[in-house]
């Protein structure tokens, strides 16, 4: 097909080849250069098209259909704006990518902006794509981190999106995410409607906060679209259809997400703040606390590691070959009491410069997600086939949040942010402890993971600017079974 673009033509959909339309006599090779193949959205003053250039490649076209200076203005500010920040969380508009349009059967000129079409699904087509399936907390927060890095980029253009919501959203086939459909036209909307009184039709029903709906928009409405955003994502339900709180106002949702830790929820609750001041205070602030939320991953739910939820991780499984140059490792192995049948194996990070020993029976994954700072995890096998709880010991690296740093601040930084970032914490133990042939130190506490009561051991020491943290997580009626193990794992622990 070849769509003609001119806002009045009557019959638009003319045969792929010809370069007139038709019905109105318009050019349909576009700028001497795109032919139209699919409209894929329509606003009230704005269109999008799917597009092919002459050499075949595929573009996105976006027009402005309504013609007044303000709204030009506007337009022609995101095509600035889109041009100027070249990142691959935003669509990439090549210099000559604004252009203007004269149909043949009008004064007006149309204003034309070309874009990349992004590959891959919308977060709505994906999230059906998943069967509706919820995202964990893992995903949110990467995700979480993404966009708000993306959005970090727009505020400080004194820019903002104004229509954040998951058709908005694309993934690309690697997995990163890309805002789309700047609010340009929708500002344009706005202001227009503004002028007739009418109100009610510019709102992303579920999406748009109150300001926006009364006209004052601003960066911080932003965070409640996203806030609405993750609760779509987390919960598989549209905003618009769950209920809020009589009092508060507030909606209900986390009682349809638990898998979302507390501290995660708390955080979207925050984003959709009443007011805009209840809000996080801008893309900064929100950066700070996500990354305080990374820095203690929630821990092991067993969905962390169904394969579905497994994003971004990569489980290896170190082959015999290898196992057999590790026993001869100098390690001294007399102390793995518990299983001490059991073969131990050196698992070595070149990339962190680290070792340490694990029984060959527990399985090891390597994490390789860049906002959670886990670096590899060591599972206990199952005990039998209903055991519901692994047990299991995870590395965690993390860069000093100022440098240097003391341990004792460390300590007292740590011990706060465990109480923060567990469910239920209550600290049972901590002491100095020698990590690597380095001080350390070492705390015990219960806390909870979901429904499952659960004890943990965490273990740290500094060197090189970073902090090596290693952490024992276990069902709590569980916890004296690996101990031994585990801590026999930290002390093979070795920094290189
Ligand atoms: N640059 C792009 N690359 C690929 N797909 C896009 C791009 N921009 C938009 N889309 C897809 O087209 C749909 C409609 O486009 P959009 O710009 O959101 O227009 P509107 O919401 O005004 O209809 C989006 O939901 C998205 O799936
Ligand atoms: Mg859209
Ligand atoms: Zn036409």
């Amino acid at each position: 097909m070849s769509y003609c673009i001119n806002p009045n033509c009557r019959h638009p959909e003319n045969p792929p080849t010809i370069n007139f339309c038709q019905s109105c006599g318009s050019k349909l090779l576009i700028d001497e250069r795109y032919r139209v193949i699919t409209v894929l959205g329509q606003g009230g003053f704005g269109k999008t098209f799917e597009v092919r250039d002459r050499d075949g490649n595929r573009k996105v076209l976006k027009v402005l259909t309504y013609i007044e200076p303000k709204g030009v203005e506007l337009f022609q500010k995101e095509a600035n704006v889109l041009q100027r920040l070249r990142h691959p969380g935003l669509p990439a508009v090549e210099s000559d990518g604004y252009f203007t349009f004269k149909p043949n059967d009008t004064s007006n000129s149309l204003h034309c902006l070309v874009m990349e079409k992004v590959e891959g699904k919308n977060l709505q087509q994906w999230l059906e794509s998943e069967s509706y399936r919820p995202i964990d907390s893992h995903l949110a927060i990467d995700w979480l981190t993404q966009l708000t890095e993306i959005l970090n980029l727009v505020h400080n253009q004194n820019y903002f999106h104004r229509d954040i919501k998951p058709p908005n959203i694309m993934r690309r086939s690697s997995g990163k995410l890309v805002l789309v459909d700047f609010g340009a036209v929708r500002e344009v909307t706005e202001t227009i409607q503004r002028a007739t009184g009418e109100v009610t039709r510019i709102s992303s029903a579920g999406y748009t906060p109150e300001e926006q709906k009364k006209g004052k928009a601003e960066p911080r409405s932003d965070f409640f679209a996203l806030g609405r955003t993750f609760v779509y994502l987390l919960t598989a339900q549209e905003p618009k259809n769950l209920q809020e709180d009589s009092r508060s106002g507030k909606l209900i949702w986390r009682n349809l997400a638990t898998q979302v830790s507390k501290p995660l929820a708390d955080l979207i609750d925050d984003l959709m703040g009443y007011f805009p001041k209840d809000r996080p205070k801008d893309t900064q602030v929100l950066l700070q606390r996500l990354a305080k939320l990374s820095l203690r991953p929630p821990s092991p739910s067993p969905s962390r590691r169904n394969p579905r939820f497994a994003l971004g991780w990569k489980q290896v499984v170190i082959g015999t070959g290898v196992a057999g140059a590790i026993a001869a490792s100098a390690f001294a192995m007399q102390n793995f009491s518990k299983t001490q049948a059991d073969k131990f194996l050196t698992y070595q990070s070149s990339a962190y410069n680290f070792k340490i020993k694990y029984p060959e029976k527990w399985e090891k994954q390597e994490l390789q997600n860049p906002v959670i700072n886990d670096v590899v995890v060591f599972i206990s096998p199952k005990k039998n086939t209903a055991d519901p709880y692994q047990e299991q010991i995870t590395i965690t690296i993390e860069d000093l949040q100022h440098k240097p740093m003391s341990l004792d601040e460390y300590n007292k930084l740590s011990v706060a942010q465990i109480k923060n970032n567990f469910t239920d914490v209550k600290i049972l133990e901590e002491n100095s402890k020698t990590v690597a042939n380095n001080r350390g130190y070492t705390v015990v506490f219960d806390d909870k993971d979901g429904q499952t009561n659960t004890k943990k051991m965490q273990t740290w020491t500094l060197m090189n600017n970073k902090a090596y943290v290693i952490t024992y997580t276990a069902e709590k009626s569980e916890y004296s079974d690996y101990l031994k193990t585990a801590e026999n794992m930290m002390n093979s622990f070795e920094i290189n």
